[in-house]
């Protein structure tokens, strides 16, 4: 038996996080470049050469194949100064933001790529709402500074004035575009160049009253407000080139979040305590197509996870033995032996796990907090060969609880609707149903544009507004009714009409 001390050492030493950008921002080339750095690949490049093995190994993505873009998510592992570093990998495309948005649930805090020339974008923008919705600190990395870019101070201005956030630059770039040689370290004063620069180089003259004039104008680093996300660190670099990307590494191992407790409905689970809990954020379907497998991939909340346990399925009281917890590495996975509070773990299963899902040692704690969002797009389900009813539902209820699509029953019994954030997951649920499923299906336009969950603490009046528009209600996959309306204004209108409720856009996942 461990002592408690030890868990403590192990888990002090975990930094969870992403990276969240504008798609060409840099980010996968950010993630090789930090995993090389970590030493987990010897070749950059691999992050992507995986990505394509991937999409010719599996069918249903070849969507993704002709689309040229990545829908899958996974969890990256890697050492480097005494750190254990999970970097929780999102898909590119925005049409699969939700899944983003679910591993932002799973992280402790974010690195945001900016483009040196661009500024902030509009999904930066986006996924950082989320992050400080959140309450999830984020360090910010200023890429591409080898090419003609915004003047830095220009940017930090951007950055604090766009998304109402301090900057404390914790680098400085030594020259620009072609002459982009390095960083200086504004704390340790210390030089990170890839070449010399001789004190007579006119970059030097530039960056000594840069200095100057950040040290008088900037606000210091203080870790408090970072932790808060009221103020993040800035980081100038090269992703490409490689400047600049172990300055952040440094400083996420020096002062990153360490895993961070999280709160349950009946109390708030300490990352230090021994008890193992965790959280399903993630279902990947087909990551090995030979094996028609399904993963949850679930965040230990605290303690140690040992192979060979038995957890408790809090939503469901069923035990789930742990036979073989997977680790995943840029590469490859293996199996995992421990883990500790901050890590990811994917649990194979056979749809037992659903997004959502605490599982203990046995104690009645529920996280939940996993966000679904309300879509932007509902389409009814064509069903050509009305001999697979049963078979369709089914497999909607599958890849429901797995998050590809959102399902929605009619209350009148009208076939169901599916609701999604972004048109691509329709053609994924149309390929997997027929890949996996052997159902073919279409889809009918419905005349919803808008869905809301709709709740209330007045149960007698919820029940009264359901009496009455059950032609408008639906209920989703937990049976929670969503209120359907034909336009933004006539949402407003039930809602103005109905002040006893409340019509919820986002529903964090129980
Ligand atoms: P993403 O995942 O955020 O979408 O961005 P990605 O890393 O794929 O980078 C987008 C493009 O920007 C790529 O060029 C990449 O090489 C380039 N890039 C990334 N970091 C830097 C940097 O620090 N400096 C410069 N100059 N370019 C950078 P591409 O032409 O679209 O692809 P590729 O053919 O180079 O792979």
């Amino acid at each position: 038996m461990e002592h408690a001390a030890d868990y403590a050492a192990e888990i002090a030493r975990r930094r969870t996080f992403a990276i969240i950008s504008h798609p060409d921002a840099g980010k996968t080339t950010l993630t090789e470049r930090l995993l090389r750095a970590g030493g987990a690949i010897q070749m950059a490049g691999q992050v992507r050469a995986k990505g394509e093995r991937r999409r010719t190994r599996s069918d249903w993505m070849t969507i993704e194949r002709e689309r040229g873009i990545s829908v899958v998510t996974s969890v990256m592992t890697f050492e480097h100064a005494g750190c254990v570093f999970n970097l929780l990998d999102t898909p590119g495309h925005e049409d699969f933001s939700e899944d983003t948005y679910r591993t932002l649930t799973a992280v402790d805090s974010a690195v945001m790529v900016i483009d040196a020339a661009k500024g902030i974008e509009a999904r930066t923008r986006k996924l950082f709402e989320i992050c400080r919705l959140r309450d999830i600190p984020i360090l910010t990395f200023v890429n591409k500074m080898d090419r003609e870019s915004q003047d830095p101070f220009a940017l930090l201005d951007e950055v604090a004035g766009a998304l109402a956030l301090d900057t404390a630059p914790m680098t400085w770039p030594v020259g620009r575009a072609r002459d982009f040689v390095g960083t200086y370290d504004l704390h340790a004063r210390t030089m990170n160049l890839t070449e010399e620069v001789a004190q007579s180089d006119p970059r030097m003259a530039a960056l000594g009253e840069e200095i100057d004039l950040v040290r008088a104008a900037l606000p210091e680093f203080d870790r408090a407000a970072f932790m808060q996300g009221s103020l993040t660190p800035v980081y100038f670099g090269s992703a490409i080139r490689e400047i600049g990307v172990l300055d952040l590494l440094d400083a996420l191992a020096a002062f990153g979040p360490r895993p961070r407790a999280q709160p349950a409905d009946l109390r708030t689970v300490e990352a230090t305590e021994p008890a193992l809990t965790a959280l399903v954020f993630k279902i990947q379907a087909n990551m090995d197509p030979n094996h028609r497998d399904r993963i949850a991939f679930a965040r230990v909340c605290s303690g140690r996870l040992v192979r060979g346990m038995r957890l408790k399925q809090v939503r469901t009281g069923k035990q789930i033995p742990l036979h073989a917890p997977q680790f995943f590495f840029a590469r490859d996975r293996e199996l995992a032996e421990e883990a500790y509070a901050g890590d990811v773990v994917g649990i194979p299963n056979h749809g037992t796990l659903r997004i959502g899902d605490t599982l203990t040692e046995g104690e009645e704690v529920n996280f939940g907090g996993v966000p679904s969002f309300a879509p932007e797009i509902l389409r009814r389900v064509r069903l050509d060969d009305a001999m697979k009813a049963k078979k369709l539902r089914q497999a909607l209820q599958e890849l429901a609880e797995e998050g590809v699509v959102q399902i929605f029953r009619p209350q009148d019994g009208a076939p169901p609707l599916v609701g999604v954030v972004g048109s691509l997951q329709l053609d994924v649920l149309v390929a997997r149903l027929r890949a996996e499923y052997g159902v073919a299906i279409g889809y009918d336009s419905v005349p919803y544009t808008v869905a809301r969950w709709v709740t209330s603490d007045d149960r007698a009046a919820l029940e009264t507004f359901v009496a009455a528009n059950r032609s408008s209600l639906a209920d989703d996959l937990d049976g929670a009714p969503v209120f359907l309306a034909s336009s933004a204004f006539m949402m407003r209108r039930t809602e103005e009409q109905s002040p006893r409720l409340t019509f919820r856009d986002i529903k964090d996942v129980h």
